[in-house]
């Protein structure tokens, strides 16, 4: 064991997102494509953000408007649904409070009220009862009127479809689907962008199809959506530029990121399936640990619905006693052993955002939305890229069952 240590101690670090190797194979395309930006000089809305939008609708299924970031993409959607704009009562939008802080900030930032919802155990999806029990009791509390709901597509699995929508459109409610984590995957054999009306994703360089800085995009599945999503990106103009139809912001993509994800795309169906093929090492080799090794913690490998191939955005874990408690104790310890190993981790999310202290006041308090607050204590996730390798699984891994 002594001699093993020591060998790790020298192995180099496996990095948790590995951007270096994959800017290594796409060099040349990518100085390609950026020396094409520089000839042409049209930083903004050249042409490669039309031929960008092309490709990713096509691998969206639905038409693409490409813009500045996930977060001006989720505040687009809502504007464009016009959720907030409302003269009389305050409009309020459920969102899960086990995610990424940009879900519940743009509703704020559109004036309408995020009101908080729990998520499954299993998947980390948006959960139906919950969502049922805050729609009747913000109705019993008549603070604000219910207009819509934003699902999020967390570490890339695709939120179903079904019945959320039937359940939305009985109590007329929008559904915007945040899929910053979730392009490219799949349920159903149908893509990410076709499985909700208005769907968001962010190409932040970390996310499965990122750049090299901020951007995003809004899917659309109807032609009117996409034109008033199209006008809002541009200061709310219409197809003559100093003509400003409605409430906007600037909201564009730079040609040059659009350049660099053009290069990115070339590879992405492969990195997917690099990504699939990484997480089902993981999670085969964990299973092997968690029945032959005696520890006194287990860990749960993440689930994946059936007819779902998720982006594999992260591969979180859960990491619990001997008895299946929660514990935070036992889960820093793991995420410190691995560090000393040189293996990365972080978790996502330490604190659910109904207990942030930037919206604190929306929600109700510890307790109320359990599965979040017991998942921020025991959730950890492992380096997940295109370029691990079986030899890093093997460490990794093989960590995890010394620990
Ligand atoms: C679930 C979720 N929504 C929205 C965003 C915002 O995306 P961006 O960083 O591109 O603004 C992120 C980014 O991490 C995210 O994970």
């Amino acid at each position: 064991m002594k001699g093993r240590a020591v060998l790790e101690q020298r192995a180099p670090r496996i990095p948790f997102v590995d951007l270096g190797a994959q800017s290594r194979r796409l060099r040349p395309e990518i100085e390609r494509r950026i020396a094409a930006v520089l000839d042409h000089g049209r930083y903004v809305m050249g042409p490669e953000v039309a031929e960008l939008e092309a490709e990713l609708g096509r691998l969206g299924g639905a038409s693409a408007v490409a813009v500045s970031s996930g977060s001006d993409a989720l505040l687009i959607a809502l504007l464009a649904l016009d959720v907030g704009r409302s003269e009389g009562e305050r409009e309020a939008v459920f969102v899960p409070s086990f995610t990424f802080t940009a879900t519940a900030e743009v509703v704020l930032l559109a004036g309408a009220l995020p009101v908080f919802v729990d998520v499954r155990e299993d998947d980390f999806l948006l959960d139906l009862d919950s969502l049922d029990r805050e729609f009747d009791a913000l109705a019993r509390r008549g603070r604000a009127v219910p207009k819509a709901i934003i699902t999020v597509d967390l570490f890339g699995q695709p939120m179903p479809e079904h019945p959320l929508r039937e359940w939305a459109a009985a109590r007329e409610l929008e559904v915007i689907s945040d899929a910053a984590q979730s392009f490219g995957a799949r349920r159903g054999g149908q893509p990410v962008g076709s499985l909700a009306e208005v769907t968001t994703t962010s190409f932040y360089p970390a996310k499965p199809l990122g750049g090299y800085g901020d951007g995003g995009a809004v899917f659309c599945t109807e032609p009117g959506a996409l034109e008033v999503v199209q006008s809002i990106r541009e200061h709310g103009q219409s197809a003559d530029r100093y003509d400003v139809v409605r409430l906007g912001m600037n909201g564009r993509l730079d040609t040059l990121q659009a350049a660099v994800l053009l290069a990115k795309l070339t590879v992405f169906e492969e990195e997917l399936a690099a990504r699939r093929a990484a997480a089902a090492g993981y999670t085969e080799r964990l299973d092997a640990v968690s029945t032959s090794v005696r520890t006194p913690w287990r860990v749960s490998a993440p689930e994946c619905g059936a007819g779902v191939e998720s982006s594999w955005a992260q591969y979180t874990l859960r990491v619990d006693d001997r008895d299946g408690r929660p514990s935070s104790r036992i889960r820093d310890a793991l995420r410190a052993h691995l560090d000393r190993a040189g293996i990365p981790t972080a978790v996502h999310y330490p604190c659910p955002m109904h207990l942030q202290p930037a919206y604190r006041q929306y929600g109700r308090g510890p307790g109320s939305l359990p599965v979040s607050e017991s998942l921020a204590l025991r959730v950890i996730s492992l380096p997940m890229h295109p370029y691990l390798d079986e030899a890093a699984l093997d460490r990794i891994c093989g960590r995890i069952a010394a620990a």
